[in-house]
Parts: structure tokens; sequence; C-alpha cells
């Protein structure tokens, strides 16, 4: 079977490649053995292959944080998923053609769900949903800052606050996102820029924003500090820029802001296995009927794992790379 492997940490399309290596072998009483159908490319993976993401295994290692598969077996201890079911792995080393995991790390998925959209389930919309719900108890009518909004996430959200009657202020760095982010539900989107404050303050007349989001880091988590209310609270999650955040320490001081960051498996890891099951379960039948969905650029195969990373690592994609390694895409 193939599976990629990283021989050394690097450029991602330099250091990672398709390697042949042994079958996996039949699952254990507890455990459940599954085809990988798809898997996406994430900013993660990529700081993952560079060897600069938090986790740095030792080498040789396979990347992958998410994937959907189809249960091939599963040991006689495992009563929630069965041959043919299709599944998402809270595991990692998913950029494989096969995966053998303990049964609990498998999350049915229901039957018939376009598979693209699938294999994006697992990470990006529980993302979305926890940092709406986990952190400030917003009334119907409050608004909602972001940064990166027409990140896979950035649009999760947009659709996860509207669905719940917030109102968002989706900051992009460019300006012909407008639209297409406003047909799913934006109520405002603007470039971000150093007089972002302002802008905001005046689109929305001057609405206490109590919960702000946000992807990049350096000044961009600043500029989005700067448009929350007194006590107001930044979640910072990821680092499309690659710098620690700089806020001016007046927000602290004087406003009493609060700078956070979130952790899609640090939430996880509060909530009992049932309560995990549910929130895919919803989140699945979401995505099943439509309403949350998630761009995809192009679908490679696995032996393709070179031009994909390097496809991957371009900016003005129009969604995610996606890559198929049985050929079911
Ligand atoms: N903490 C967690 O648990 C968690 C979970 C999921 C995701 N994340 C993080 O969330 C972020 C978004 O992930 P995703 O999968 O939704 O990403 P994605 O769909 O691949 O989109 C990446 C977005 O980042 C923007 N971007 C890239 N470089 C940028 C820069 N230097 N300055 C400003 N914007 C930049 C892109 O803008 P354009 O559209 O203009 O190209 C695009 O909108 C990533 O940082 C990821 O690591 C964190």
């Amino acid at each position: 079977m193939k599976q990629v492997m990283l021989e050394r940490y690097g450029t991602p399309w330099e250091v990672a490649s398709c390697a042949d290596i042994p079958d996996i072998g039949d699952p254990g009483p507890d455990e459940v053995v599954f085809d990988v159908l798809a898997f996406p490319i994430n900013p993660a993976d990529m700081g993952f292959c560079r060897g600069t993401y938090r986790l740095k295994p030792p080498l040789p290692a396979t990347p992958g944080a998410e994937c959907v598969g189809r249960v091939v077996s599963a040991g006689a201890g495992v009563k929630h998923v069965k041959p043919g079911d299709l599944v998402i792995n809270l595991q990692r080393e998913n950029w494989t053609q096969r995966r053998k995991v303990k049964g609990d790390d498998a999350i049915p998925l229901p039957p018939g769900i376009d598979l693209r959209q699938a294999a994006m389930v697992r990470i990006n919309p529980p993302t979305a949903q926890l940092m709406l719900s986990d952190f400030v108890d917003l009334k119907g009518g409050e608004w909602v800052i972001q940064n990166v909004a027409n990140s896979a996430v950035g649009r999760l959200l947009i659709v996860l606050a509207h669905q719940r009657g917030l109102r968002t202020v989706n900051v992009v760095r460019r300006p012909e996102l407008a639209d297409e982010l406003k047909a799913l539900g934006a109520d405002l989107v603007l470039v971000d820029g150093d007089d972002l404050a302002a802008r905001v303050a005046r689109e929305t007349g001057n609405a206490p924003i109590r919960l702000g989001v946000e992807a990049i880091g350096g000044a961009a988590t600043g500029r989005l500090v700067d448009c929350l209310a007194t006590d107001g609270t930044l979640v910072h999650y990821g680092s499309m820029g690659g710098e620690d955040p700089k806020v001016g320490r007046t927000n602290f001081i004087y406003r009493g802001v609060r700078l956070t960051g979130f952790m899609l498996g640090r939430f996880l890891a509060r909530r009992s296995a049932e309560q995990i099951r549910a929130l895919y379960a919803d989140l699945g039948g979401q995505v099943m009927a439509g309403r949350l969905f998630a761009p995809v650029d192009t679908v490679y195969p696995i032996e393709k794992i070179k031009d994909a990373l390097a496809h991957a690592d371009k900016g003005g994609r129009n969604g995610k790379i996606l890559v198929s390694p049985n050929g079911a895409l």
C-alpha cells in the first residue's frame, strides 16, 4: 500500500514522497481498519511537514490531521461502526491508503455524504462551531469579527453565526471576495488595514463587539483587538502570517480585553466520547443538507503528493487541495 512519508522536515513538496509500505493487517478486537478515500491539505499539515507545527515526531513520519474513510473491517468489540460505513478519524497520520485505529477514534458520518466535504468535517467545522460557543455567551443580533474570513474556517463561521442570528464583520485581504462571502450570510466584508477599527465602528454603528477570532498573528491580531468592546475576547487560533500576536497594551490595562487561544484538541478533550459523536453527527448532518460547505480547488492522486503540496502553498486558490489515495474521487 502507499503512504506519504517525510524523511526530513523542510519545504513540504521537497521532503514528502509517496512510499510503498507493507499492508497494515487486520483489526484487533477493539480496532477498526478503513480505506482512506480523501484527505485535505490544511495549513497545519504544511507546518507539520516544515517541522514548525507543535507536533514534531521522530522521522520517518506520516502527516495528515484528517481524512474520510470507508470501514473495511471492525473488531468484535466495536459496536458503533461496521464495514461499509463512512468514518472520520480523531487520530493523525492519515496521508495513506489504509488506516488501523482504536474503535473510539472512528466517528461515523451519514451514508451518502459528499466525500469531498466529508474529508473536511473533522477539523474546520467544529473549530468554527466551538469558537462561537465556548468563549462568549452571545445573544442573537450581536456582532462577531474575524479575519482570514475567506478561509475554510472563516466561511463556515459565517454560516454558523448567521444560523444563530449573529452578525459578522469579515476581514479579508482580497476585496473581490465580498460578494461571495455576503452570499454565505456575511453582514460586512472589509479589507484589512491600519484604519480597520474606525471603519468597523462606522459600518456597525459603534456596535459593541464582544468576540473576535483571528488566525494571522503579528499586527493583524492587534488590529482585530482594537475593534473589540471593553471586556471583549479575542481568540487567536492560527498563524497564517507566521508572527506572534502584537497587541497594544492599553487594550489590556484600560479596556480589560482578554486575549486567549483555541486548539480543537483541547476543546474536544473537555467533552465525552458521546458528546463528540453528537457534535460530528450534527455537523455531518449539516454538510449532508448542504448548509455547511468548503470549496475544493483541485483533487490529486496520492502519487502526486509533491504537486498537491506545492499547489496548496499558493495563495489565491479557490478552495482546498484534496488528495484521493484510493481513486474514490
Ligand atoms: N487552532 C485550531 O484548532 C485550528 C483548527 C483549524 C484551523 N486552524 C487554523 O485556521 C487557519 C485557517 O485554516 P483553513 O484550513 O480554514 O485555511 P485555508 O482554507 O487554507 O485558508 C487560508 C486563508 O488564510 C489566508 N492567508 C494566507 N496567508 C495569509 C497572510 N499572510 N495574511 C493574511 N491572510 C492569509 C488566505 O487568504 P486568501 O483567501 O486571500 O488566499 C486564506 O483565506 C489556519 O491558520 C489554520 O492553522 C486552527
